[in-house]
């Protein structure tokens, strides 16, 4: 008997039972039981054949210190963060790489050996989502909508592209001030400047919630003569509204969906000391997510 080891010859994929070395990894929030983190991770695991299952448990803020506790006693590799814990999750943690520390939020942890270290992976999955679609950045003039966390996440690791001007549209305008004013200290060679509606931007970015669960809401509206590209980090609906100005235009428009997964196998990648190759992974996990929400509309 194979025991622990199952192939399913049909997709040719080695499935790895649940036995005495499998690793639990996880997302903490609020109220996660809609997460499509449990779908995207759990595949990535079965394909790669890593002994590992990932699951969502939400929790109260004032269980977040018993959590850590039980993460170190059962060894648990890593685990994501979601809202509302993005922040108050690092007076816990030992270490907190650098770049999640000017973000002043972390999406994932790793335990390496008992000490935990805070990453963000937000910002890096949506850079690279940009980057796998072709879109470029050095030089080009960039408008943020939304001044929150993504914004923060995303920012930084734009700013580390070399982008020739970022401006930042929030409807709380001391958000927008302070996110501009904390970019600047950091990356003097950028020019930073508020929302000019004169101004033509290369790339334009929706971080806000606008538009999530409302197919008819966007944060923005493009006219006929704008010819940028869009990325919307809003993935459900998959198209928003926003994004469909831009289809409708004809120009090149970059999902939430594809942020998603990236900054998913980026946490995989530093859980467990190893690179992934996600081009391929990445199309077939949006096959994947389709499926299961035509199934979840059945
Ligand atoms: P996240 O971690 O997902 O970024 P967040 O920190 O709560 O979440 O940020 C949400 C973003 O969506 C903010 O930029 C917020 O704008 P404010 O800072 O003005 O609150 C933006 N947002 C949410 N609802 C909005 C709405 N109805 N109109 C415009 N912006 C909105």
């Amino acid at each position: 008997m194979n025991y622990g080891v199952e192939y399913n010859t049909k997709n040719l994929v080695v499935w790895n039972m649940i036995n005495g070395n499998t690793k639990l990894t996880c997302l903490i929030g609020k109220d996660v039981r809609k997460s499509l983190s449990p779908a995207i991770h759990n595949y990535v695991y079965e394909k790669l054949n890593i002994n590992a299952r990932y699951l969502n448990f939400s929790i109260e803020e004032s269980e977040i210190e018993d959590f850590i506790k039980s993460v170190k006693i059962l060894k648990i590799p890593g685990f994501n963060v979601t809202v509302p814990y993005k922040e108050s999750i690092i007076k816990y943690l030992d270490e907190i790489d650098e770049t999640a520390k000017n973000i002043g939020a972390v999406n994932t942890v790793k335990n390496n050996g008992g000490k935990l270290i805070g990453y963000n992976t937000d910002g890096e999955g949506f850079l690279k989502s940009l980057i796998e679609n072709n879109v470029k950045i050095e030089n080009k003039k960039i408008l943020i909508l939304g001044a929150g966390g993504a914004a923060r996440g995303i920012s930084f690791f734009l700013c580390k592209r070399n982008p020739k001007l970022i401006s930042i549209k929030n409807r709380n305008l001391e958000r927008a001030r302070k996110l501009k004013a904390d970019l600047s200290c950091l990356y003097s060679n950028i020019l930073f400047q508020e929302y000019n509606d004169k101004e033509k931007y290369d790339l334009i970015i929706n971080t806000t919630t606008v538009g999530m669960n409302d197919p008819i809401a966007s944060p923005y509206k493009l006219s006929e003569f704008d010819d940028c590209v869009i990325a919307d980090i809003v993935y459900t609906p998959r198209i928003t509204k926003f994004l469909k100005q831009g289809l409708d235009l004809g120009i090149k428009t970059v999902e939430g969906i594809e942020m998603l997964i990236y900054q998913g196998i980026i946490a995989d990648e530093i859980w467990f000391d190893r690179s992934i190759e996600s081009k391929d992974l990445l199309i077939e996990i949006m096959k994947l997510l389709q499926k299961n929400s035509k199934n979840s509309e059945k």
